[in-house]
């Protein structure tokens, strides 16, 4: 019998890619937001960067709330128990970062009374500054920013190795014909 492997939902794999090329564009302008001088280019790029986070927090939201009511297809049996396992792990720990990010990187900038703006429209400063809470949440938006990078690296090498090995991982998350 052909292996006809299971795929995603079509609503789980449209969310997958528009999450993942907007989060791709966060860690790129996070981080080139770091080596940039203060000035106009940085402001304009930070202020882009935090629109565009909270948009995809809104994605995010809708995502977890719809992998908590569909079952994602079962792996193969083909697929060892440990891949199984740290695919498994590392699924639910990009999950847990794509929680943590945004809403660090939200209130770094609330309690820092930095301006947040939602492309063009400013959004209420609805707590005081508050310089005690603050760097909580400005280091961990920078801590898990580096392990967000290297577990999308990870992630990314495993895709491309069950692509490569052309066993029908990948087509799980992609539209179209087998
Ligand atoms: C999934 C969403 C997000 C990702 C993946 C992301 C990623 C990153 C990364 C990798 C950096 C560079 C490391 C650092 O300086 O912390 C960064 C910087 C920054 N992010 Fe985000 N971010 C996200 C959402 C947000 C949101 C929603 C806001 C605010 C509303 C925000 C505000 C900032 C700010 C202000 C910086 C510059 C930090 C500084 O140098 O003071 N980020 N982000
Ligand atoms: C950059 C941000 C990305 C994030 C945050 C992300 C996150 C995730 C998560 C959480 C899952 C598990 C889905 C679930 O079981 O509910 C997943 C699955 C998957 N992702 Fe990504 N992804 C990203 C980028 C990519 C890229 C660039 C590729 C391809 C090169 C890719 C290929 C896949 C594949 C093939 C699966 C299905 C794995 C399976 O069948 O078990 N992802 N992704």
């Amino acid at each position: 019998m052909s292996s006809l492997t299971q795929r995603y939902t079509t609503v789980a794999i449209v969310l997958h890619w528009v999450i993942a090329v907007l989060i791709l564009g966060l860690l790129a302008t996070g981080w080139y937001s770091e080596i940039l001088p203060k000035g106009d280019a940085r402001t304009n790029l930070v202020m882009l960067h935090k629109s565009v986070g909270l948009l995809v927090f809104g994605f995010i939201m809708i995502r977890i709330f719809w992998r908590l009511s569909h079952q994602p297809p079962a792996l193969p049996a083909s697929v060892p128990a440990w891949q199984q396992t740290s695919a498994g792990l590392l699924h639910f720990a990009l999950y847990a970062l794509m929680f943590i990010q945004p809403v660090s990187g939200y209130l770094s900038s609330l309690l820092g009374a930095k301006p947040v703006t939602f492309f063009g429209i400013l959004i209420p400063q609805w707590l005081e500054k508050n310089d005690a809470i603050r760097p909580f949440f400005h280091d961990t938006h920078k801590v898990a920013g580096i392990v967000f990078t290297v577990l999308v690296v990870i992630h990314i090498a495993a895709a491309i190795k069950h692509q490569l090995a052309k066993d029908g991982i990948a087509q799980r998350m992609l539209l179209g014909a087998h």
